[in-house]
């Protein structure tokens, strides 16, 4: 199948080259010439494992290609897909760039095959594609829907992870305008096995959102939990999770053998949720709802909670030093999750916002982020280049992101480079290892002791 896709981000790229692996003739159109330059040699513009190696592997055998020319690539085309950016507004979502990238699909449809369907990846409120995304092909095209089909296929692609979660997707959901749109779109995806959903337009929006609001609220609501933990002398949340875990609706025992699904992951403590989706979703479907009259109270706890969670963090960090003024504080971890450099509302980069409103010097480390922090640099946050020159002076450190390095890093030596020897895991996730005698080890989640 010949499809164009509209905007190489994060997704577009992704899916155009995981397309393309499929044998499909793809053309990622972008308006920046050096991008469409970089992809076109097979590199790739943004940290994602597997991607650099996919992309040369499609370019070299001419799957996949990048143009500044959406004529070109529509010229028989016959799926054209739109995966622009939909950032937050005051108003929830800006939706500008799916306006004019439908538009655009709509001034060249006439080039495209004889039957050509307009589908949406972006993820977009409920009611878009339908109303938005149709009107401006409509009005570009001057062709009535029906002689061109849309569809709205959302994404599931977690950063770090998103090759491997194209190739092995749980579900692929498809809203159509009509059967004909949907059966087109389908094609994009046979050999797949998994379940394919085809519904409507805005049960398909409404879907993605479900899936990240869900996500949000497992984390938020462990992050209360955990909030509560911390305040009770002798609770601690990692025991009172291990035990919730093992409700067998949670982790049913098969064979014998107990599942431990990877969405228990989301129901353990930490600094926050962050990154390119999660709290623009959250924030995205709250507005649409005030929008159309329905309050989401839940919802609106959920960012409440996890835009404290970096405040409460700090606030522990104080109770153990005291006043942080001048202290040096060795940040770990920027990234909002391993396996990226992405700082999108990175908890990690929260944390160091409330440490310098407290007057502490920041010296962070990331084993990728490094390049994309270069922007968070000012007289209170310097950007360390190993791990030993963040902790060495230092009066505490932070573990800020998951990156499962840093617990394999010298800490007996480090904590005799430190000050004072304080390790703060702001993401809990190192309990289980021996730390040396020589450090603290603080987690979050239990009672500090004073
Ligand atoms: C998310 C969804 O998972 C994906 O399906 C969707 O299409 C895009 O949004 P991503 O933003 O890459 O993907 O992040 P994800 O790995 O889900 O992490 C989101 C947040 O949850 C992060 O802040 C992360 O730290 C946290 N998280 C993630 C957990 O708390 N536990 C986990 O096991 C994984």
């Amino acid at each position: 199948m010949r499809i164009t896709i509209v905007g190489t981000g994060y997704v577009g790229l992704v899916t155009g080259a995981c397309l393309a692996e499929l044998g499909h003739q793809v053309t990622c159109v972008d308006l920046i010439k050096e991008r469409v330059e970089q992809i076109n040699r097979g590199e790739a513009p943004f940290y994602e494992p597997e991607l650099p190696r996919l992309l040369n592997t499609v370019t070299r055998q001419g799957t996949l290609q990048a143009s500044t020319s959406l004529p070109e690539a529509m010229r028989e085309c016959e799926l054209s897909m739109i995966t622009v950016g939909t950032p937050a507004n005051a108003d929830g979502i800006d939706l500008t760039a799916v306006a004019d990238a439908a538009g655009q699909i709509g001034t060249w449809l006439h080039l495209a095959a004889p039957y050509h369907v307009v589908t949406v990846k972006s993820t977009v409120t409920p009611g878009t594609t339908a109303t938005l995304v149709r009107s401006r092909v409509e009005a570009a095209s001057r062709q009535s829907l029906g002689k061109f089909g849309l569809c709205m296929n959302p994404e599931f692609l977690r950063e770090g992870a998103a090759v491997t979660d194209f190739r092995n997707p749980d579900r692929i959901v498809i809203g159509q305008s009509d059967q004909r749109a949907g059966n087109l779109a389908a094609e994009m995806y046979r050999g797949f096995t998994c379940p394919v959903i085809m519904t409507t337009l805005e049960n398909a929006e409404m879907i993605k959102y479900t899936s990240n609001t869900l996500l949000a609220t497992l984390i938020s609501f462990s992050n209360e939990i955990a909030s509560l933990c911390e305040a009770i002398p002798g609770c601690d949340v990692d025991a009172v999770m291990d035990a919730i875990h093992l409700d067998k609706r949670l982790s049913p025992i098969v064979n014998g053998e107990r599942i431990k699904p990877d969405i228990l992951s989301y129901l353990r403590t930490s600094s926050g949720y962050g990154g390119s989706c999660l709290p623009k979703d959250v924030l995205a479907l709250r507005m649409f709802a005030k929008h159309i009259s329905v309050s989401t109270p839940l919802l609106d706890a959920v960012t409440e909670v996890n835009t404290n969670r970096p405040r409460v963090v700090v606030e522990r960090i104080i109770r153990t030093l005291g006043s942080l003024r001048n202290r040096k504080i060795a940040m770990l971890g920027l990234a909002f999750k391993p396996g990226t450099d992405d700082l999108r509302f990175s908890p990690a980069i929260e944390i160091i916002n409330h440490l310098r409103q407290h007057g502490a010097i920041i010296h962070a480390y990331d084993p990728v982020a490094l390049p994309a922090a270069a922007g968070i640099q000012n007289e209170q946050v310097i950007l360390s280049d190993s791990p030993e020159s963040a902790v060495t002076d230092a009066d505490a450190a932070v573990i800020g992101t998951a990156w499962p390095e840093f617990a394999e890093l010298d800490w007996h030596t480090f904590s005799n480079l430190m000050k004072t020897p304080y390790l703060f895991d702001a993401r809990n996730a190192f309990r289980d290892k021996n730390w040396p005698a020589s450090l603290r080890y603080i987690p979050i989640g239990v009672c500090i002791e004073e």
